[in-house]
């Protein structure tokens, strides 16, 4: 299965993600974690790419897709992958498509996670991440069992600095901007899947599963 999750911020692409990956035994593959590894680590891509993950602007498509074309050829993608956050623009869509084509691995399906707004906000204002293994939980809908602390690992739980009020909304244009033209990009190629990413967790899953059949 070679899969692409698209959606705007705070949809629960990475929440469905770690589910879908596990169910069809294929890597997890986000651009925004790769990044944050990268700024964790200090690295130099780390150093470049801190200020626009702070302002919720897009990495330029120069670093992104050489990063992604890297990524794909290590020896896990033979079953497949799954794309959580990149393409994230018609340029990145239309480089893919020619790493695919080079590599006759074409796209099985691009699944969106349909969300409003207001629902959005809520989810990213309460997200909290483990500063040591990267799960995700949220203050209201997904609580630690002890405040502050990862269920997972027992690590720290922060809040991403684009979770602020402020950033979420740059954040959410962006989205529209600049990301939204996939959507028709994928539906014209006949690839595109829509689920609604409201609801339980579990009942999205089971929906997202259905709709890749
Ligand atoms: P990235 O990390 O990809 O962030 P994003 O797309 O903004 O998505 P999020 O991680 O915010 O949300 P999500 O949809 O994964 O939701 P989640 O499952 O966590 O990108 C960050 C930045 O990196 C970008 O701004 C850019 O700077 C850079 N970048 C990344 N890719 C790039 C690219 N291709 N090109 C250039 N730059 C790039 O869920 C959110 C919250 O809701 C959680 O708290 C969760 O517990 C909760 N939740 C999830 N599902 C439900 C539910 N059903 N009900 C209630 N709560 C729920």
């Amino acid at each position: 299965m070679r899969l692409i999750l698209v959606g705007p911020p705070g949809a629960g692409k990475g929440t469905q993600a770690v589910f879908l990956a596990a169910h069809f035994g294929i890597p997890h593959i986000s651009t925004g974690d790769i990044f944050r590894a990268n700024i964790k680590g200090e690295t130099e891509l780390g150093k470049l790419a801190k200020s626009y993950l702070d302002s919720g602007n897009l990495v330029p498509d120069s670093v992104t897709n050489d990063m992604v074309r890297d990524r794909l050829t290590h020896v896990d993608t033979a079953p497949g992958f799954l794309l959580d956050g990149y393409p994230r623009n018609v340029g990145q869509a239309v480089f893919l498509a020619e790493v695919l084509l080079k590599n006759s691995t074409p796209l099985d399906a691009v699944l969106e996670l349909s969300i409003p707004n207001e629902e959005i906000i809520k989810r990213l204002s309460g997200r909290r991440v483990c500063r040591n293994c990267g799960a995700t939980s949220h203050v209201i809908f997904d609580k630690s069992k002890v405040e502050g602390v990862c269920d997972n690992c027992g690590g720290e739980l922060y809040q991403r600095e684009d979770d602020k009020e402020e950033v979420i909304a740059h954040r959410l244009s962006v989205y529209a901007e600049q990301t939204e033209p996939i959507i028709a990009f994928y539906r014209e190629l006949g690839l595109l899947n829509v689920i609604s990413a409201v609801g339980d967790v579990s009942e999205i899953s089971t929906n997202a599963v259905a709709a890749l059949k």
